[in-house]
């Protein structure tokens, strides 16, 4: 089978996935794309690249040999540089979220539908371990019906928010923490194989910066909750300033009969999971939940998927990616889902912004 040839744009995150493609059976880096010439220039001799395949100019990154392009830059140029790379014939894996606004995300999914090219956003968690886990669990019908689940993403990352001491603001700045909801919403609509239908939103303020508060990513900490469509309820807490350490993210899924969750120093810890008729009684003949491990890492995984990053995760998430490709199908986390990850939180954020009262969620099927 010949290589797919990929190109790689924004590489602060982006590096990693050129070190995992480099390294990949089925794939060959052609180009890459970067602002800085110094980025660019690194990488390129890391890599073994020639002038030629390096790129501070996007659209001259385009025109380069490749099947595939990798979008890490930030947020704001999502929209514009995936569309622009389907138009030009490109299958595009883009990092999450797809973008800031529902008309971006309309946009993208007509540029995929008009390309008929393949398009994935890089939604890792989804494939951490421990959450494909709990997919065989729920898929089994262990849990019976879902009808709460819960997850919260408290990441203090007030440096790449602000240079303290330039007073210097990072893209991060601008960006509301419900925004960034592809994190905590994904795993669980995923497991709870559901959509969202509506959203409301609440936040507590800048407590903790008040002089910031022309800056929407140092808002404290914000909720959306969320009606899904098969009429479950989801609750997101998510913040970049909380002071809580280890950062985490932290699941949790009750069914009609069992629950399941992480434990909330968030991955590769201890969790619970309870399921009716299976789980042992206590000694006292109580119901009490079975302890689990939550390893991001599949230790099943051959060798090379351990250093593809977040644990095995990057890896089952690239191969799902080129399999679509080959295959002529849809990935699992196409264009419809990487939309049903995204704008849940634009809503939920735009709801917080006002009156707090629920919102329709577009969907947007094809
Ligand atoms: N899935 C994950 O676990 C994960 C983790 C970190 C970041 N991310 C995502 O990766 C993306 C990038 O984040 P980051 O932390 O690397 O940001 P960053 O600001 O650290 O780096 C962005 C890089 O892109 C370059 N760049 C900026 N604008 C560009 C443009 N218009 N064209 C070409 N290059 C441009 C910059 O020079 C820089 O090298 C974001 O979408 C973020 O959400 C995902």
């Amino acid at each position: 089978m010949s290589k797919l040839n990929v190109g790689i744009v924004g590489l602060r995150r982006g590096r990693g996935f050129v070190s995992l493609f480099a390294a990949h059976p089925r794939l060959n880096v052609a180009a890459l794309c970067d602002l800085d010439p110094a980025t660019l220039a690194d990488l390129g001799a890391a890599f073994n690249l020639p002038d030629s395949a390096l790129h501070t100019d996007y659209d001259q990154f385009l025109a380069a040999p490749m099947d595939i392009v990798m979008i890490a830059t930030p947020i704001r140029f999502h929209a514009e540089q995936t569309i622009k790379a389907l138009q030009a014939g490109k299958h595009v894996m883009c990092e999450q979220t797809a973008a800031y606004t529902v008309e971006d995300c309309e946009a993208i999914v007509q540029a995929v539908k008009q390309s008929g090219r393949t398009y994935m956003m890089a939604e890792n968690y989804c494939y951490f371990h421990y959450v494909r886990q709990w997919q065989e669990i729920v898929q089994q019908g262990k849990l019976g019906s879902i009808f709460y689940a819960e997850a919260e993403y408290v990441h203090e990352i007030e440096d790449l928010l602000i240079n303290e001491e330039t007073g210097e603001y990072y893209w991060r700045h601008e960006r509301p923490p419900i925004w960034y909801c592809a994190h905590p919403l994904g795993p669980l609509l995923t497991l709870m194989d559901d959509r969202i239908v509506a959203a409301s939103g609440s936040h507590a303020g800048f407590h903790k910066r008040p002089e910031q508060s022309d800056h929407l990513g140092f808002l404290d900490m914000q909720v959306g909750l969320f009606r899904t469509q098969k009429g479950a309820i989801i609750k997101i807490a998510r913040s970049q300033v909380a002071p809580r350490y280890p950062h985490m993210v932290y699941y949790s899924l009750y069914g009609t009969t069992g629950y399941v969750e992480n434990g909330r120093d968030g991955s590769n810890t201890n969790g619970y999971l309870w399921i009716e008729g299976e789980t042992p009684d206590d000694e006292n003949g109580h119901p009490r939940a079975d302890v689990i491990h939550c390893s991001v890492v599949d230790p099943d995984a051959p060798e090379e998927a351990k250093h593809g990053g977040h644990g095995t995760s990057e890896y089952y998430m690239i191969r799902d990616f080129l399999d679509a490709i080959e295959n002529g199908t849809r990935p699992p986390i196409d264009v419809t889902r990487s939309m049903d990850f995204t704008i849940p939180g634009i809503i939920a954020h735009e709801s917080a912004m006002s009156d707090g009262n629920w919102r329709d969620v577009p969907l947007f099927d094809w």
